[in-house]
């Protein structure tokens, strides 16, 4: 049976609640909890007809990955901050949830985010919050360079894999961090906390985040090796740089973090999603048509462009905008894998997935980040796809046709993946599991209507 009246809970939540001061979001909490239930069970999906091409230009919001380490950061800042180009999606959401627990006032308007830190304190998160974002992680190394003391639930997220944490752990724990775990939760003493030298066994994006933000205000220099180098990363940098720390190197192997005493309030703008960039142009290179995306920064998105190059689309790139044409079915790409910056990127591989089962040809795609990342493939060939995995490496023989099914989002990037398999399909394709497309997308289902596609939430 279908049930019309619905609560929208994201729209309840959209600033409404964070922009009230701590104390009175304390008591909406309970008030919240009933409505994630109900809305749980009251779930939002997607319908999609599918199976008409795309036209017109789409504006790229501030990037998922950028914002969420930067909300953490703020924790390690005395006064306001004003965040620009701030998307509004779940996690974002999620994340304001935390920093009020700790009295940190956070109010939205448009896409500017404006924060004050002055009455903050530091409280245990819970694991109510953390199971919400996994994002929550990054509080570690921020409370421990604020407080030298941080408690923390372990986090949660979407489940591409098992996703340990030990890197991070290992890592404070090199500068002198007492860590006991127990019952689910992290207890950091950093009453020793020092400068040294570490070096990364994998570039782990998060632990490289965390411990710049970490070694930010312990005294000293703190030589990070090995790490990450997304863009995100050199965002986090330049984003603490402005509010008074010196870190050098993010974006190469290396980044040189000399403590300072304190950092300020001031103004930010977040750099654009490459990862919802990079979505626009798939879907457009699956289902057809003729695409501008703005605001987009073209060199985070080489890796996938030099793939999208061999498939026989057309691109143009003009300043912060790239413009794909595709007429005709394309070909596969003979071989795909996924690695860390400045490779191909695990969050655009399911999206890829997706072409790649349409297009002309096979192609081997291996994913070397997450080992759970192939979630996607038996809902694809629900809808007709033709995929073989082996363990990590999926074989995908391009079928001409998908066609619609009901399929389930089994994470963010496996739903965004979901959706472009849906505008292609012939017929109806509804999508259910909604809730982690929302966590990385801003208004999906608007973006793609003004493209042409017919999609709405039901
Ligand atoms: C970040 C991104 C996520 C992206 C991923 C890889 C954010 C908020 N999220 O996630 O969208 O898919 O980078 O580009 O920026 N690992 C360990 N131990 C650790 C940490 C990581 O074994 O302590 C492993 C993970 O299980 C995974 C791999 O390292 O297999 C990459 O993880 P990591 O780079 O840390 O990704 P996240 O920071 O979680």
């Amino acid at each position: 049976m279908q049930i019309d009246a619905k609560f929208d809970f994201n729209q309840f939540y959209s600033g409404k609640v964070n922009d009230l001061k701590p104390n009175t979001q304390k008591s909406w909490r309970s008030v919240k909890i009933f409505l994630i239930s109900y809305n749980g069970f009251m779930e939002n999906k997607l319908k999609i007809n599918g199976g008409k091409k795309l036209f017109g230009s789409v504006t790229v919001e501030g990037a998922k990955n950028a914002i969420l380490p930067i909300l953490a950061g703020v924790v390690l800042c005395d006064g306001e901050i004003t965040l620009e180009n701030c998307v509004d999606i779940s996690d974002v959401r999620c994340m304001r949830e935390i920093l009020s627990t700790m009295n940190i006032c956070t109010h939205a308007d448009g896409s500017t985010l404006y924060i004050n830190t002055k009455e903050i304190k530091n409280e245990k998160i819970t694991h109510e919050l953390t199971q919400k974002v996994r994002a929550s992680i990054f509080m570690l190394g921020a409370l421990l360079a604020r407080f030298r003391s941080a408690n923390i639930a372990f986090p949660g997220g979407c489940k591409i894999g098992a996703r340990p944490i030990d890197i991070h752990l290992k890592a404070f724990k090199a500068l002198g961090v007492k860590i006991v775990e127990k019952h689910g939760y992290i207890y950091c003493n950093g009453q020793d906390l020092k400068a040294g030298t570490i070096v990364f066994e994998f570039p782990s994006v998060g632990a490289t985040e965390s411990l710049m933000m970490c070694a930010c205000l312990t005294e000293g220099t703190t030589r990070l090796y090995g790490v990450a180098k997304e863009p995100e990363i050199v965002c986090l940098q330049d984003f603490l740089n402005k509010m008074g720390a010196k870190i050098s190197g993010a974006g190469t192997d290396c980044i040189e973090i000399e403590g300072v005493k304190s950092l300020h309030g001031g103004t930010f703008e977040v750099i654009s999603d490459r990862i919802v960039a990079g979505t626009y142009l798939l879907a457009v290179a699956t289902c057809g048509g003729d695409v501008t995306i703005e605001k987009v920064v073209p060199k985070h998105n080489d890796a996938l462009l030099s793939f999208l190059r061999q498939t026989a689309c057309q691109i143009d790139i003009l300043n912060d905008k790239i413009r794909l044409r595709a007429d005709e079915r394309l070909l596969s790409i003979d071989k795909i894998q996924t690695l860390p910056y400045p490779f191909f990127p695990t969050d655009l591989q399911p999206q890829m997935m997706t072409l790649q089962s349409v297009s002309e040809g096979v192609c081997t795609m291996a994913e070397n980040i997450f080992e759970n990342r192939f979630a996607l493939v038996p809902e694809l060939d629900k809808m007709g796809a033709n995929i073989v995995v082996k363990t990590r490496t999926a074989v995908i023989y391009g079928v001409p046709k998908l066609y619609g099914a009901d399929v389930s989002a089994s994470d963010l990037r496996a739903g965004a993946a979901l959706v472009i398999a849906g505008m292609k399909a012939e017929g109806y394709t509804t999508i259910s599991n909604v809730h982690y497309i929302d966590r990385g997308y801003e208004k999906i289902e608007e973006k793609y209507l003004s493209l042409g596609a017919d999609i709405k939430r039901i």
